[in-house]
């Protein structure tokens, strides 16, 4: 059945479930309509902002019936922040969105059954983020409005660690005080050692700003070190990793010890010779497995993290573990005898040049790390006859956020 509807026309609707990113999805006649924080079950009064041929997508304008799982986000400028996109929403039903998400997916791409799916690792919903990148415009400094560029002032980010908020508020006290100084960007980065770098863009003019920054360790300005060492430390399991500005580093620390800790258990006592650790950033999976097999290389294109990679390695005294700085798919031909192999690629998943090779290398164990399920389904698609897809270990790395991370296990069959 088709219904007339136009932008701007305001309807009643019933929610039935969430999509992908949260938003609430209802039905009007045949027409998807994608309903920006809407919750399942709720049956709101809905404006239509934006009409497609088959969809259209809708602000509430009132909630007619509230959700149970409907709480008051606690975060002043959710309704405007484009950083989390589902804090409306209770936390343990937050996971559940997740792991349902997680598990529609990977059925959708895979059409397999018999797939194990553990429950989701979660703990502290707020205050876990450690590196927040703030953005100034016109002596404003904040972070950005929802799909825009137009930079919000905040006095805090409600999931970024306590330490993060303390210096963004001491360097935009600055800003307001200092008239001369212009900021584009501010990206801070805290460890659970207690140390912190800030890495700032734009002009500011005298050394007042590092007296104010005193406790700050590390201070980069345009791109150039003007306080500290190099890099900040921190220390998983015992082991002490270096982080430069632009290397990659897990954001969220207690789910990142979840996270390393499964793949720790994934490779023990399985006599595993030789690991690839691909897109490895500064090594730490590689490190850490290293304890338990004979060999591995780790991959990474960024050089900042492979000199932390080798930094952690010397100081470690770890002779069975080597780095290669390159491109996956520029140099995984190289590689032959490979038991098992760990991915963790950026959001794009894996190219289908670098599965191929994958396949050919034929390890008797994969791990595959992904912080996008829609691109980990895809590419678990093509691996699904000749491995298979054990366990799928959602894991809440960013809570409030609609993202989810997992871990899966991939056995070869015989
Ligand atoms: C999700 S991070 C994983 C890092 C690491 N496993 C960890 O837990 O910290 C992905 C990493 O892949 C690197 N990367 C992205 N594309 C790459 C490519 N084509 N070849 C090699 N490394 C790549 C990025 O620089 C980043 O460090």
């Amino acid at each position: 059945m088709s219904v007339e509807t136009k932008e701007n026309q305001e309807l009643i609707v019933t929610i039935f479930k969430q999509d992908h990113f949260g938003q609430g999805i209802a039905k009007i006649g045949d027409m998807f309509v994608f309903v920006e924080r809407g919750l399942p079950d709720e049956t709101c009064k809905i404006q239509i902002v934006k009409k497609k041929k088959k969809y259209a997508n809708a602000k509430i304008v009132d909630i007619l019936t509230f959700s149970p799982y409907r709480v008051e986000a606690k975060c002043p400028y959710y309704d405007r922040c484009g950083g989390c996109q589902i804090m409306h929403e209770a936390y343990f039903q937050q996971l559940r969105f997740k792991e349902q998400k997680v598990q529609e997916l990977l059925e959708k791409f895979t059409k397999l059954e018999d797939v194990s799916f553990f429950p989701i690792l979660a703990q502290e919903p707020f205050s876990y983020r450690n590196k927040v990148t703030f953005h100034g415009d016109h002596g404003k400094l904040g972070i950005y409005q929802e799909k825009t560029n137009q930079v919000i002032e905040v006095d805090a980010c409600a999931i970024a660690d306590f330490k993060i908020n303390q210096i963004y508020q001491k360097v935009r006290f600055f800003l307001q005080t200092h008239p001369k100084t212009t900021i584009h960007n501010l990206m801070i980065r805290t460890t659970s050692l207690g140390e912190s770098m800030i890495a700032l863009e734009g002009t500011i003019p005298g050394k007042d700003l590092l007296s104010d920054l005193g406790e700050v360790t590390t201070v980069y300005m345009n791109q150039q070190l003007v306080k500290g060492k190099k890099s900040i430390t921190e220390v998983i399991f015992g082991m002490k990793f270096e982080i430069y500005p632009t290397s990659f580093f897990q954001v969220n620390y207690s789910m990142m010890l979840e996270l390393y800790q499964l793949v720790i258990d994934f490779h023990k006592d399985k006599d595993i010779q030789t690991v690839l650790d691909l897109y490895c950033g500064t090594g730490t999976i590689g490190m850490l497995v290293s304890s338990y097999v004979e060999k591995v290389i780790g991959v990474e294109y960024e050089k900042a993290s492979i000199v932390s990679a080798n930094q952690c390695k010397q100081r470690n005294q770890v002779d069975n573990i080597e780095f290669i700085q390159g491109k996956v798919e520029t140099v995984i031909d190289q590689f032959s005898n490979v038991d098992a192999i760990i991915v963790d690629p950026p959001r794009s998943g894996l190219d289908s040049y670098t599965i191929n090779h994958i396949l050919m290398l034929a390890p008797r164990m994969i791990t595959y790390i992904s912080c996008d399920p829609v691109t980990l389904a895809r590419d678990l698609n093509f691996l699904k006859e000749t491995y298979h897809i054990v366990e799928v270990h959602p894991i809440d790395m960013f809570p409030n956020t609609y993202h989810v991370e997992c871990v899966c296990l991939l056995i070869k069959k015989d």
